[in-house]
Formats: C-alpha cells, structure tokens, sequence
C-alpha cells in the first residue's frame, strides 16, 4: 500500500506527464500549420510517448493499491516563433520533468519506499535519453538557423520517428 504523501505525489506526476502530452499535441499542431510535416510526426511520437509514461504512472498506483485521482490540465502554449524556440521550450519542459522524477525520487528514499524507488530508476534512465535527444535537435536548429533547406532535411529526418511502445510495458 501506498502511503499518502507518495500516492499525492505520484497522482500529480499523472498530470504533468499528460501536460507534457497536452503541450506537444499544441507544438504538433503548430508544426502541422507550418507544413512541416516530419516535425509534426516526430511530435507525434512525443504525444504517445507522454501518454506512455502517464498510463505506466497510472498502472503503477494501482498495481499498488492506490487510488488515481485526475487533475485539471494547464492550458498549453499555442505558437512559438520559430522551431527553435518550440524546441528550447520542450529542452526547459524536460529538464523540469527530470526535476520532478529527482523529487519523487528523495521522496521514495525518505518514505524508505523501495518498490516505488525500484519502480522509478526506468524513468530516471528515460529522461536522461529524453534530454539527450531534444538537445541534439535543438543544437542542429541553432547551425540551421535561417538556412531553409537544412531545415528541410531535418525536417525529412525527424519524419522517420516512430513511436514502439516498450515491450511488456517496460
Ligand atoms: Fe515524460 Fe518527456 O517525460
């Protein structure tokens, strides 16, 4: 059983990972507005991602008895000025979620809730993947910057995401 301070905070970590969802089906849209086709795909994969980690949160609080209690979801931004600026907006979004994990973390540590520490290292190693690469993106946009087709050929790149959930969940 889950004990309350942990359950709260595991319920408000099901919200922010269904705001990161809500905000990249905000920045996909945008991208659809631009025709930029593969940047809309590739956050598409970032929607079902999101969405992913938010059920695996779900499942887990109640694998453990706990009960899930759904919050309302911030408004997400709407337009950005350039891709750049989405893409800075998403590296800034992700290291607040690698905060977020950190605090559930310490939290885990000092309720001595192992199941729910053990349960947390898959997410520890997937944001450090998750930074890594919006990091990459963000540095190709910067040598990009205005030249129009090198945006078109990473364009073409970032088309070729596909989301695979992992097997068995994991
Ligand atoms: Fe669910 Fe992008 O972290």
């Amino acid at each position: 059983m889950l004990k309350e301070k942990m359950l709260n905070a595991l319920n408000d970590q099901i919200n922010a990972e269904l705001y990161s969802s809500y905000l990249y089906l905000s920045m996909e849209s945008y991208f659809q507005s631009l025709s930029l086709k593969g940047f809309a795909l590739w956050m598409r994969a970032q929607v079902q991602e999101e969405l992913f980690h938010a059920m695996k949160f779900y499942d887990y609080v109640c694998d453990r008895g706990g009960r899930v209690v759904l919050g309302a979801i911030e408004k997400p931004d709407a337009s950005w000025k350039t891709p750049l600026d989405a893409f800075k907006q998403i590296q800034k979004h992700e290291q607040h979620v690698t905060g977020l994990i950190n605090s559930l973390v310490d939290l885990a540590m000092k309720e001595k809730d192992h199941a729910t520490l053990n349960f947390l290292q898959w997410f520890v190693a997937e944001q450090v993947e998750e930074e890594a690469s919006v990091g990459e993106i963000v540095d190709k946009l910067k040598l990009i910057r205005q030249d129009t087709s090198g945006l078109f050929l990473l364009d073409a790149e970032l088309g070729k995401r596909v989301f695979n959930p992992p097997a068995g969940g994991e």
